[in-house]
């Protein structure tokens, strides 16, 4: 059996969940689900990033402490991916004893190996992104992702990773089409271009933030929060039972503002801490995204979509659906509730919805014309490839026009309304009708798992009419 294993970044507890998060985390179900339907052992891995600066600020404006803090909030996450039926296969918190743990030894390699060493910094620190920031990365002299007072000076004697020391072997590595990792292509030359450019090391430690894991070597410091994070990937293969073999990750699957992080730090990480080239992560795929309405998604601007109004207003499997056909691939992606409810009518209530329930209704009292048909069947192979490659709404136009548009178009050529119910005829155009309907509904399992058991449900035995549409019109 292949061994699949993939992962969403931990998210920060200090926000609710929202769309963004929620298309990380659909994408990813979507990519683990069609790895089950191929029969490999599946290992996803999603959670929360709980330590840090703004977290204890966040648990103190509440009066409570931190642990408290994320014992409240990271139960949300979770609630939010079961609500849009999520099948993680484990959900980490950093908070979790047995991470701790972990990231203590790995940083004591890398200290070992001679990799960390004491000096001091001094420079613009943004607190929301958790991240010094260069000179060049501030706009109108702040972090253009959060308010203007994240950003603030930051003067420390910190722990720094020699970074730099790693930069050739990473450059080789990428350039080399065998052992890159960086998808989809673009990402790839940016961070190239990026480690040519020359690259600095960083702290691993911070020395006032007292909510963090204590470095092993100095208990006076805590670990860097990012350190801490992306540790989480390799630690849950360590501690969570039977998934000691799914190291190395197969996909990392991210946001593009966390690509640094991703595709240099932690490889960094990892070849300092004694890993091999073989054990290093397999793929880091980079999606871009979501804007709403033109507009960046933020607080201020209340433009905020939470997978909880999706599920409310699209039922769960609407939203899936929604959310992998905008899925933002490798440009931004513009969205907004009413674009979704023009899109949620045209494709599911007044297309696949309608049709199921034409299909059915004049096949009352017929039986299943292919009783043969597999319905654990395997997946089309193109379809796989697009979803390995997160191009989602290419998978589901494929699934559209090949299997409903086409159908649609059939049934309303051959009319088959018009003939006699026992006419051989209006039976064959039927079962054509039928089968189109089972493929349409096989391969979109990993998509939309719910519906296409009910329309495969529908089309198993004797067939009856629908009682209720299955996406009704908004
Ligand atoms: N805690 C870090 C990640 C640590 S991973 C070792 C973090 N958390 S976060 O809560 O800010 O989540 C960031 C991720 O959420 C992005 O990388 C992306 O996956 C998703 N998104 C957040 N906003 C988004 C959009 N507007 N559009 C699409 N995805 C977005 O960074």
């Amino acid at each position: 059996m292949k061994k699949f294993f993939i992962t969403t970044p931990i998210y920060y507890i200090n926000d609710i969940p929202h769309i963004g998060h929620t298309c990380t985390t659909v994408a990813a179900d979507i990519a683990a689900r069609t790895h089950k339907l191929l029969k490999d052992e599946v290992f996803f891995l999603t959670g929360t990033d709980e330590h840090g600066q703004k977290v204890a600020e966040s648990a103190a404006k509440e009066n409570l402490k931190p642990i408290d803090y994320c014992d409240k909030i990271s139960p949300r996450f979770e609630e939010a991916w079961k609500n849009l039926n999520i099948g993680f296969d484990f959900f980490i918190r950093t908070t979790n004893p047995n991470h701790e743990k972990v990231v203590g030894e790995l940083l004591q390699k890398i200290y070992n190996n001679g990799d960390a060493y004491k000096d001091k910094y001094e420079g613009w620190y943004c607190i929301g992104c958790e991240k010094f920031l260069t000179e060049t990365e501030l706009v109108d002299g702040h972090c253009p992702l959060h308010p203007p007072e994240k950003t603030v000076i930051k003067s420390e004697e910190n722990w720094f990773f020699k970074l730099s020391k790693y930069v050739p072997k990473l450059i080789e590595l990428i350039e080399n089409n065998e052992t890159n990792y960086i998808f989809p292509e673009g990402k790839r030359s940016e961070i190239l271009a990026k480690l040519k450019a020359g690259v600095r090391d960083i702290s691993l430690s911070r020395e006032n933030v007292e909510w963090g894991i204590s470095v092993p070597w100095d208990t006076k410091q805590t670990v860097y929060v990012w350190f801490d994070a992306l540790i989480n990937y390799y630690s849950a293969t360590q501690f969570v039972e039977g998934k000691k073999d799914f190291w190395p990750a197969n996909v990392h699957l991210i946001g593009k503002e966390i690509l640094w992080f991703h595709t240099v730090i932690w490889q960094a990480m990892l070849l300092s801490a004694g890993f091999t080239v073989d054990q290093l992560p397999k793929k880091v795929y980079i999606h871009s995204f979501y804007m709403i309405d033109g507009q960046k998604m933020s607080k201020s601007l209340g433009n905020v979509i939470s997978p909880g109004q999706l599920v409310e207003l699209f039922g769960v499997d609407g939203a899936r659906y929604l959310i992998a056909r905008s899925f933002p691939t490798e440009n931004d992606s513009d969205v907004g509730i009413e674009r979704f409810k023009e899109k949620y009518n045209a494709d599911l209530a007044n297309n696949l919805g309608n049709l199921v329930s034409r299909v059915a209704k004049l096949s009352e009292n017929q039986s299943s014309p292919n009783p043969f048909f597999d319905k654990t069947g395997s997946l089309d192979k193109n379809f796989v490839k697009l979803i390995d490659n997160f191009k989602f709404d290419e998978a589901l136009s494929w699934i559209f026009n090949e299997f409903v548009d086409k159908t649609n178009n059939y049934l309303n050529q051959e009319t088959p309304w018009k003939l006699e119910k026992e006419d051989p005829k209006r039976k064959e155009v039927l079962s054509v009708c039928i089968d189109n309907l089972r493929k349409a509904a096989l391969n979109l399992q990993p998509i939309m798992p719910e519906t296409s058991k009910k329309i495969l449900d529908i089309f198993e035995g004797e067939i009856k009419p629908l009682e209720k549409s299955l996406f009704p019109r908004i």
